[in-house]
């Protein structure tokens, strides 16, 4: 069929309540193989001031409806119609409740877009954020509809002993046949969005966990079977997760019961559904020998995220979906928050600032840019982006730095008390920090309006006579498709006057721009701040901690910077200030590959790289940070015109090899050091150890040309960690030579039956760095564990070549481009969601050069032209198109 009906745009200004008011739902599901049959009881009234005759309009997708009845009477046929889309009833009540008793028929066996109710690996399950309720029963599916429900499940016992709902166990009891069933009872209203169900044969482990204020929590994780053995460290960290949000936020856990759900076929990462978290298992299931220290750090985070959830989306919710960052990026602040206090808290900024370069920078800054509350969508599955969660996450971040930490408390504490229960919308998050504080936060709010990253310039002048450093701070913010400046931000900019002994000056602010304590707050365009009665000239540290999302242009000489690198007080600028300099000085070699006389970093900088990792005072993780080039896309980036790939690899590649020489002694030394301790640990000071280590093995495979010490290291690693890092030494650096052929045979053949650990074989290969890689993964399509349907899989290869190997996706003759499209085309017949994601890899087509920029435009218009393309994908080519 083809279909021309690309939906319709959704906008924020056409907002307005339902007509109809819901009061609470029960549900029955009864699930058979092949089929489930769902009964929903809708307990509705008509909205105060709506006419008598106006239609109940309830949303559907891809439904039948089996049954329809108002106050238990079936409601005749020429007073409703009925679609997959779309269910309409005239003739209800002009005031008082009514029940509407409502049928449905599905096949969760035939749900390959994993959205709705679905079966994995033969559990029954669901995901209903955004639009997956409908996908199970006609309803109104948006955010503000809350109600409390009441779910009974049925099923065949053998098949699956556990039935799972949200909210807390009610009853549950035998049916004739070998059938049971079980009902559960959640008292918090919710929106439908944050449904679940989960029915199959699972194991579980539990805990108990004692709140706060005394209240006994059941704590429940379930998985396949044979597999539970791997979900303590996800209990750990969720019990953590508890503790930390009624230590610092105030928040205690609300049911009796708190329940995980470890999927393998999921498209997301993890799911927040009240009482009843589904995750995907690479988010749950670990042990030392299948999985990374960055992977233990990432259940970590996606657990706690999905928890503090409770507070932040769930007792509040948004009250449409251009709101979403009211509850994702205050959820990643809240986690990124926890990591820090669990870990270490530089290196945890680090890694956000990183990620939010390399993802929320991009898309900001080219043709997905949006602002972080949208103004509107056609397909909400594509706002769940970098620029919603994770500028979202520091436009949160600046509010704190803005009221500091104890007006941000306040702050939260009354959103907490005010909207209990609510819809909410970002206004409202923000008139509670100013109710708290008596700030004004107006001139912020424009953060949330207007797209763009900004540039802040930072200029400054010394007086020696005076003692006096003068300061000028200039934003600007060009508008991507018109062209015109943007109006001012209200930019906090935390900084210190350094001195030569390494310590922050106390100082006098005489004028102009407003400075409180640590912090120069910018409203206008520009401005100027005097500093005096300095003493000896300090070193002018800005933008400390990344306190704002902006690209920084600070003019200040290559020796305050090298200075800065060693003496700031302020950890991440102290990594900050190095990065910068190593990533101008490898957009400048990429800019001009023919230079090959010059190094590709000056010896200066490389002295100060490997000071910074020789540094025994400071923390393994912390100096495996300084080691770490900037990624080749960030050096894209950075060079927005022209961009050659092979350039780009070719200068950082430069880079590694110069740093190994010069550091090779240095390596040795760290390496000697780290021998791992007899029994593994996943705590952030061993695997910072262990990030030092196998960092240092990269530069000396780079320097050397050997792969021994790599092949030896694989050959004897006790973990994951070790064992995966000196794969990816042989597999990149010696792609195709005996030792790095032979390394990934034993790799499959030991981690053959268990998935996570076969998607990194994957991955591994679809990033090698080099244009041939595409052969490689196109043979890897045959490989009998490749899959589509499952998106672990299908982004361990496909997803994993178009956003990270930049060399080959972005090949001079285009064949990565078409590689790619290829498989979105396929991949969008059955999960439009994950099709679309991949999509989003085209977004930096037009900052390319003019060969593979005609190569990317020719296969993105070639997508756009394809008949009965999703309404997903469309949207993702139809506006990187623009
Ligand atoms: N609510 C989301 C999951 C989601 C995203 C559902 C998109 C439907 C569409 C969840 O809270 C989330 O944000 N998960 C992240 C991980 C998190 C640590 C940022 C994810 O799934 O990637
Ligand atoms: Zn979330």
């Amino acid at each position: 069929m083809l279909r021309t009906d690309d939906g319709p745009t959704i906008k924020l200004e056409d907002y307005r309540p339902t007509d109809f008011v819901l009061h609470s739902v029960a549900m029955t599901v009864r699930l058979f193989e092949g089929r489930a049959e769902i009964d929903t009881q809708l307990e509705l009234e008509r909205r105060e001031g709506v006419a008598g005759d106006a239609r109940l309009v309830l949303d559907g997708d891809e439904l039948t409806l089996s049954g329809l009845a108002l106050n238990g009477t079936a409601v005749p046929a020429e007073t409703y119609t009925a679609s997959p889309e779309r269910l309409e009833i005239a003739s209800l009540p002009a005031t008082g409740r009514f029940t509407l008793d409502i049928a449905t028929r599905i096949v969760p066996e035939e749900n390959t877009k994993l959205m709705g109710l679905y079966r994995s690996n033969g559990v029954w399950c669901t995901q209903c954020e955004a639009e997956g309720f409908r996908r199970i029963t006609y309803f109104l599916d948006r955010p503000d509809v809350l109600a409390p429900y009441r779910v009974r499940i049925e099923a065949d016992r053998a098949t699956a002993p556990i039935l799972l709902s949200n909210g807390n166990p009610a009853e549950h009891g035998d049916l004739p046949d070998g059938r049971h069933f079980a009902v559960w009872d959640d008292p918090f209203n919710k929106p439908s969005y944050l449904f679940a169900l989960v029915a199959g044969d699972l194991d579980s482990i539990h805990e108990e966990f004692e709140t706060a204020s005394g209240k006994p929590v059941t704590l429940g994780i379930y998985t396949e079977k044979g597999r539970v053995g791997q979900a303590g460290y996800a209990m750990d960290a969720l019990k953590r997760s508890m503790w930390w949000d009624e230590r610092r936020f105030g928040r205690e856990y609300d049911l009796d019961v708190f329940n995980i759900v470890a999927i393998p076929d999921f498209n997301m990462g993890a799911m927040e559904n009240k009482g009843l978290n589904v995750f995907n298992h690479k988010y749950v299931l670990l042990d030392p020998d299948t999985a990374t220290d960055a992977d233990y750090a990432g259940v970590e985070t996606v657990i706690a995220h999905e928890y503090f959830h409770n507070w932040t989306g769930n007792r509040i919710t948004c009250r449409d979906w251009f709101q979403l960052c009211l509850k994702e990026g205050l959820t990643v602040y809240r986690d990124q928050e926890f990591s820090a206090d669990e870990r270490s808290a530089a290196v945890q900024r680090i890694n956000s600032v990183r990620r939010l370069k390399a993802h929320q920078f991009p898309e900001d800054q080219g043709p997905l840019q949006h602002p972080v509350r949208p103004r509107e969508y056609r397909e909400i599955n594509n706002f769940y982006t970098a620029t919603v969660y994770d500028k979202g996450a520091e436009l949160v971040r600046m509010i704190a730095t803005i009221l500091g930490r104890d007006g941000f408390r306040k702050g939260m504490d009354l959103y907490f008390e005010r909207h209990d229960g609510d819809a909410a919308t970002i206004e409202d998050f923000i008139a509670c920090f100013e109710d708290a504080s008596g700030a004004d936060l107006s001139q912020f709010a424009l953060w949330y309006s207007q797209a763009g990253t900004p540039s802040l310039a930072v200029s400054e002048s010394w007086d020696e006579a005076s003692g006096t450093l003068t300061v000028g701070l200039k934003q600007a913010l060009e508008l991507g498709a018109s062209g015109t400046d943007g109006d001012p931000f209200h930019i906090p900019v935390r900084f210190g006057l350094v001195g030569s002994n390494g310590q922050d000056k106390v100082v006098t602010v005489r004028h102009g721009a407003e400075v409180t304590g640590d912090v120069i707050h910018l409203t206008g365009e520009e401005e100027t701040v005097i500093f005096e009665n300095v003493g000896e000239r300090p070193y002018l540290s800005v933008l400390r901690d990344f306190s704002a999302p902006v690209t920084l242009h600070h003019e200040q000489s290559l020796s305050d910077r090298l200075a800065l690198a060693r003496l700031d007080p302020n950890l991440f600028n102290r990594w900050r200030i190095l990065n910068d300099l190593v990533a101008e000085a490898l957009v400048a070699a990429s800019r001009d590959p023919q230079r090959t006389a010059e190094p590709p970093l000056p010896a200066q900088i490389v002295e100060a790289i490997l000071g910074s990792a020789g540094d025994d005072t400071i923390e393994a993780a912390y100096r495996a940070q300084a080691l770490a080039l900037p990624s080749e896309q960030e050096i894209a980036r950075m060079l927005a015109e022209n961009v050659d790939p092979d350039a780009i690899h070719a200068a950082v590649d430069a880079a590694r090899r110069l740093i190994g020489e010069r550091g090779r002694a240095l390596f040795e030394r760290i390496r000697a050091e780290a021998r791992p301790a007899a029994e593994f640990s996943p705590d952030a000071d061993s695997a910072g150890r262990r990030a030092l280590a196998n960092v240092a093995l990269g530069y000396l495979a780079a320097a050397s040309g050997d792969p021994a010490p790599a092949e030896a290291q694989y050959r004897a690693a006790r973990n994951m960690t070790d064992r995966l890092a000196a794969l990816a030494v042989l597999v990149h650096r010696f792609p195709g030579t005996g030792a790095a052929t032979a390394a990934l045979a034993d790799f499959y053949a030991r981690s053959e039956d268990d998935g996570l650990v076969v998607d990194k074989w994957f991955a591994l290969q679809a990033t090698v760095p080099d244009p041939a890689a595409l052969d490689i993964v196109a043979g890897l399509l045959n490989h009998p564990k490749f899959t589509l349907r499952n998106p672990n899989r299908v982004r361990a290869l496909v997803g994993t070549f178009a956003g990270a190997n930049q060399r080959a996706f972005h090949r001079a003759d285009g064949a990565g481009y078409r590689w790619v499209a290829e498989r979105i085309v396929e991949l969008d017949k059955l999960n439009p969601q994950v099709a679309a994601r991949i999509a989003t890899t085209f977004r930096s087509w037009r900052s390319f050069e003019a060969e593979r920029r005609r190569a990317a435009q020719e296969a993105l218009e070639k997508l756009s032209a394809i008949p009965g393309l999703s309404n997903d994908t469309r949207d993702i080519v139809g506006r990187s198109l623009r």
